[in-house]
């Protein structure tokens, strides 16, 4: 949510901080805007709307050359998408810039108290209070830009990455980090500022991870971290593992289809090493002590949205092979509900990202409470596996599409491997029976590809449903978070009315939303293992055909079974029932990219959505 990176050392600043951009415009793309510095002069240009409105208009009002730059893609929060209210936001005296990530919770009151004292606001936002405080605050800290951002941070309420630069400190970029993300790019001669690593990946692979209420002083030799009250802070220094190239469209015209290619890859990447050669599972970084997994009473999956189907699958596939009692749970409905928890419950936080506001909310509530916490995440150096217990990193490499893709297949592997673990060390699991399911994971990457071939026939299928005024998807088992996850992709992407079913539940009410002609997407489990669960969806099929819906089936190859109660058929690989998502949700993305490029929407930016939420 916003993106921000900041820039300072010997290249052309505005290039290198408007490249960042780009690569985290994902977070955002309300409007966007940059900062530079040059011969004691500040200079702004920003722009409602996608990064390229920016472009157009840097390409018709030219900024001056400079070595310092700060820029920001916006995901609107306080006030509207306009100009006005894209950052960066400069104060009175027009010397100072700040941009934001976050909400500054006590905005009103500090609103209030600027305009007590003379100062004419000239937007809607939130940030802008920012920027009038650090004057007030400049000359009182001896002319020190970090001083003055640490004066201004300790009077500010809520969640917030905040950097600026001062007319008058050509070289020093300043930030500041409370609950929303921050990471410094060290390079040679030059420092970076980012919300992601992916911004500086080009330039510069070691990072730092700012913690908790820590404040950075960037020069273009030196990189200064404090707490808030400017002593000397404890970081951790790390190197990026991800390749530049990884976050750029490698020949696809969209990063979506790019990461719904790459899942071979993203869960092959996710399984290396997790195999000791005598047989026992191997989870490094995992590192919950024996004890302590055997002391486990309880599982709670906590995640947000496409994490959260991850999670539904974390449930079956933990009580299947652990026999550990798992509940699953929406991150932003946890807190509030007051959880039972103590010592002995493991809360597992699902995030891509790795910094979601409402999951990281959730472990800190869980945390208090005495619980422990294993984070299962995509990103290094992210808020979420750094506060928690234990972390599992997916290996899925930079996502950048809005719509989480990649993503989802490794954090279902990750589950996969978690659950078979704690079989393993609890329930002394034969190594056999674990070895049978590595060994068909070791496979799954591969049929993951064949499901791939399916695409183009899949794009056809799209473009009969183009008009659909709704689509239903329904399954059961893990099938039912499968569906989920296929309409929570139309509706991202297509804009499209869709909802996913249990399919159980439809004669308890859904079943009223059948008509004539409308589409149903039905993941049928395996008829070879499977029986009883693969009579009932039939059962469930022919109800919604005999009131006139259009069957598309997600079928295991050879079960012809099935074919008289199709209108269309798509054939995934046999797998095993706790699996079969990992093949069964690929030509769901597909489908929903399909009918969204159909429909001309972009894809890889989403109305209204952000893919990094770092707001509750
Ligand atoms: C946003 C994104 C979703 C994502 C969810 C959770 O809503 O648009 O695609 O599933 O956040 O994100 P996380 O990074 O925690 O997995």
């Amino acid at each position: 949510m916003c993106g921000i990176v900041g820039y300072v050392g010997n290249k052309q600043a505005l290039s290198v901080v408007v490249e960042g951009l780009r690569r985290l415009e994902y977070r955002g793309y309300d409007s966007a805007g940059v900062a530079v510095v040059n011969n004691k002069k500040l200079d702004v240009r920003k722009k409602a709307g996608k990064l390229t409105n920016l472009e157009t208009l840097l390409g018709n009002d030219p900024l001056p050359d400079s070595t310092i730059a700060i820029g920001h893609t916006r995901w609107a929060t306080h006030g509207i998408p306009n100009d006005a209210n894209a950052h960066p936001h400069t104060d009175v005296s027009n010397e100072i810039a700040v941009i934001h990530n976050g909400i500054i919770e006590n905005f009103s009151e500090l609103r209030a108290e600027l305009q007590k004292a003379g100062v004419k606001l000239s937007s809607d936002t939130d940030t802008e209070v920012v920027a009038h405080l650090l004057n007030f605050e400049y000359p009182k800290s001896n002319n020190d830009l970090a001083e003055s951002m640490r004066r201004v941070v300790r009077k500010l309420r809520g969640a917030f990455t905040l950097v600026a630069v001062h007319a008058q400190q050509p070289d020093v970029v300043v930030g500041a980090r409370r609950n929303s993300p921050l990471v410094v790019g060290r390079g040679n001669g030059e420092n970076f500022l980012a919300s992601d690593v992916a911004a500086f990946i080009s330039h510069t692979k070691n990072a730092i991870e700012l913690g908790q209420d820590q404040v950075v002083e960037l020069r273009h030799d030196k990189v200064t971290i404090t707490d808030f009250e400017g002593k000397p802070a404890v970081t951790k220094e790390f190197v990026v593992d991800w390749d530049a190239k990884a976050a750029e469209k490698g020949g696809f015209d969209l990063f979506m289809l790019k990461e719904i290619f790459e899942q071979p890859k993203a869960v092959a990447e996710t399984l290396v090493g997790r195999l000791s050669e005598n047989g026992k599972l191997v989870l490094e970084e995992m590192t919950l002590s024996i004890g302590e997994i055997a002391n486990i009473e309880k599982i709670v999956f906590v995640a947000c949205g496409t994490a959260f189907h991850s999670g539904m699958i974390g449930k079956y596939a933990m009580e299947r092979w652990s026999r550990i009692p798992c509940e699953v749970e929406l991150a932003s409905e946890f807190r509030y509900r007051d959880p039972i928890l103590n010592q002995r419950t493991l809360v597992v936080a699902i995030s891509q990202s790795g910094e979601t506001m409402d999951t990281l909310m959730a472990i800190r509530h869980a945390k208090s409470q005495g619980a422990r916490v294993l984070a299962i995440c995509n990103t290094q150096g992210a808020t979420i596996p750094r506060e928690s217990d234990a972390v599992l990193y997916t290996r899925g490499g930079p996502e950048i599409a809005v719509a989480s893709t990649k993503a989802f297949l490794t954090q279902v592997v990750a589950v996969e491997l978690l659950s078979l673990y704690f079989a393993e060390l609890r329930l002394d699991k034969p190594t056999t029976e674990i070895k049978q399911v590595m060994n068909e994971l070791a496979n799954i990457s591969h049929q993951i590809d064949v499901v791939l071939d399916t695409t183009d026939a899949v794009k056809e299928l799209a473009k009969k449903y183009m008009n659909a005024q709704s689509v239903l998807f329904i399954g059961r088992h893990v099938g039912f978070p499968v569906a989920l996850e296929g309409a929570l992709k139309l509706k991202e992407l297509a804009y499209m009315h869709a909802e996913g079913f249990a399919a159980g539940e439809l004669k308890h009410g859904p079943i009223a939303l059948i008509e004539d002609g409308i589409p149903v997407v039905v993941i049928v489990p395996s008829v070879r293992l499977e029986k009883e669960l693969h009579e009932k969806v039939v059962s469930n099929i022919q109800e919604v055909r005999a009131r006139g819906a259009r069957t598309i089936l997600i079928v295991e190859e050879g079960d012809d079974s099935i074919i008289e109660f199709a209108d269309h058929i798509i054939r995934i690989p046999q797998t095993s029932s706790l699996l079969q998502p990992l093949v069964a949700t690929v030509p769901l993305q597909v489908f929903s990219c399909a009918l969204a490029t159909l429909k001309g929407h972009d894809v890889d930016q989403p109305r209204n959505l952000a893919k990094s939420v770092t707001v509750e």
